[in-house]
């Protein structure tokens, strides 16, 4: 079994290029089969989410090929079928996109449904709202979503909440309805508008994106176009956080610094210094940070896949910090994992309370989600001792070269497989 050693307390310095979005590169693709057409997608990152994805769109006869680790071409000239099978997307939700596209441009696909995860049931009973305002006939068995319509219809669908998946799902559809969609009450983080601008590139007509308001006139066709995703928000932000939890300068490459913008206010209310420029932004961690609170919430608030990174953070710094995470029903199940390692919090529905500023101390812990796994390296990096993190595969499905980053940084981190040893270099993710 693989795991990551991390022993802790080097301060990080230096500079480190994020990679392109896991949760853009994962509606961007499916939306490429949108098109009858070649596309190009570049910046992908190389990860777990993206390869399971490419494999997926492989078995409906799309002919895809990596030009290089972060380069995809997408030929959807030649779709087969419409039935994603399960195997190849079980552990990845967002193949649920699969069935915006499919449904936009067929009429018809079956997908599986999405399994929950460690923080929620995370239904998706906006997206299907969504698909049947616009006609659409969706059918739940044996744990696979059957979609069918006659035509798609434009319609007005008021979200009863901010979904990201539900608006770029209903938007994959509605770029193939006949007539006008609007989307309310829309999802406006970063990945959305990424996903809305490619579309337009294809050909589609979407107004509004980023926006609470949506506007999707239908097209007949969309043509296959060349595009790069944008930055990693989410690995980004874990890096700025690295920076302040080892009192470390790290300079964040290759990002919008916009996108940061809810993160970077904390830090600075927390006492860091940041420089930013126009595609950077550098953390300086000054010798006393302040205890802050923080509440998520869907863009362009504090992003919840920052949370369990924020909580690590907040238990190194002197003071008592209340974190409220308002975006999932139950996102702080990693605590107990955090407690391994001297972290004071005590969590009571929604809200965690945060006695901070023990020394934490290496133990044996284990990843339970992705964002979790980035909390423990991030804590790992400011214990003292070795912290050994099990379950690693989370963190593989959303950050690229986690170990060899750290490492440029002074981290002492290292990646070993309990059967192959010390050093172990995990084969990479092979399409
Ligand atoms: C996306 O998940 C991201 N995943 C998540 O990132 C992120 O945490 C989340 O958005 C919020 O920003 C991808 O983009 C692949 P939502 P998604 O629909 O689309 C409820 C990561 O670590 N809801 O915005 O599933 C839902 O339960 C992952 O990269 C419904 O009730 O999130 C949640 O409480 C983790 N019904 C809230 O809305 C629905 O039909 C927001 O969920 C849809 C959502």
């Amino acid at each position: 079994m693989e795991q990551i050693v991390i022993t802790g307390q080097k301060r990080l310095s230096g500079a480190v290029h994020i990679n392109g979005a896991k949760n853009a590169a994962v509606a961007i693709i499916p939306a490429a089969i949108a098109a009858n057409g070649v596309s190009i997608i570049e910046n992908l990152p190389h990860i777990e989410d993206v390869i399971i994805l490419a494999n997926a769109i492989k078995s409906i006869g799309v002919v895809c090929e990596f030009k290089d680790e972060h380069t995809l071409m997408i030929d959807s000239r030649g779709v087969t079928d419409f039935k994603i099978t399960y195997d190849l997307t079980r552990n990845m939700r967002a193949s649920y996109y699969l069935l915006g596209s499919l449904l936009g441009r067929f009429k018809r696909a079956v997908v599986p449904l999405p399994g929950g995860c460690n923080f929620g049931s995370r239904p998706i009973d906006q997206h299907i709202k969504g698909f049947e305002a616009m006609g659409a006939n969706i059918v739940l068995k044996h744990g696979l979503i059957h979609a069918y319509a006659e035509k798609l219809t434009g319609s007005h669908i008021y979200l009863d909440m901010a979904s990201v998946g539900a608006t770029i799902n209903i938007m994959l559809a509605a770029v193939y309805a006949e007539g006008v969609t609007t989307i309310e009450n829309a999802a406006r983080e970063p990945h959305v508008v990424d996903t809305a601008n490619f579309l337009n590139i294809l050909g589609a007509k979407i107004k509004g994106a980023g926006t609470d308001m949506i506007r999707i006139t239908g097209v007949a066709e969309l043509y296959g176009a060349e595009y790069q995703i944008i930055p990693d928000q989410i690995e980004a932000g874990t890096y700025m956080i690295a920076s302040a939890i080892t009192c470390g300068d790290i300079k964040v490459c290759n990002i919008i610094p916009k996108h940061m913008d809810s993160l970077s206010a904390k830090l600075i209310e927390m006492n860091c210094e940041l420089e930013e420029g126009d595609d950077y932004i550098r953390v300086m961690c000054t010798d006393s940070l302040q205890a802050v609170n923080v509440i998520t919430m869907a863009y362009p608030g504090f992003p919840t896949d920052l949370q369990p990174q924020m909580t690590a953070l907040m238990s190194t710094v002197k003071g008592t910090s209340i974190i409220t995470e308002t975006v999932f029903d139950n996102r702080f199940q990693y605590v107990t994992e955090l407690r391994r390692l001297g972290s004071n919090v005590t969590v009571e529905g929604r809200v965690a309370v945060i006695e901070g500023g023990a020394a934490l101390s290496g133990a044996e812990v284990n990843a339970v989600d992705l964002r979790a796994g980035a909390a423990l390296v991030v804590a790992g990096l400011a214990a003292r001792g070795d912290t050994t993190i099990s379950n690693i595969k989370h963190i593989d499905r959303g950050y690229e070269d986690i170990e060899n980053k750290l490492r440029s940084l002074g981290a002492n981190i290292r990646r070993v497989d309990t059967v192959a040893g010390v050093g172990h270099k995990s084969p990479r993710a092979v399409f």
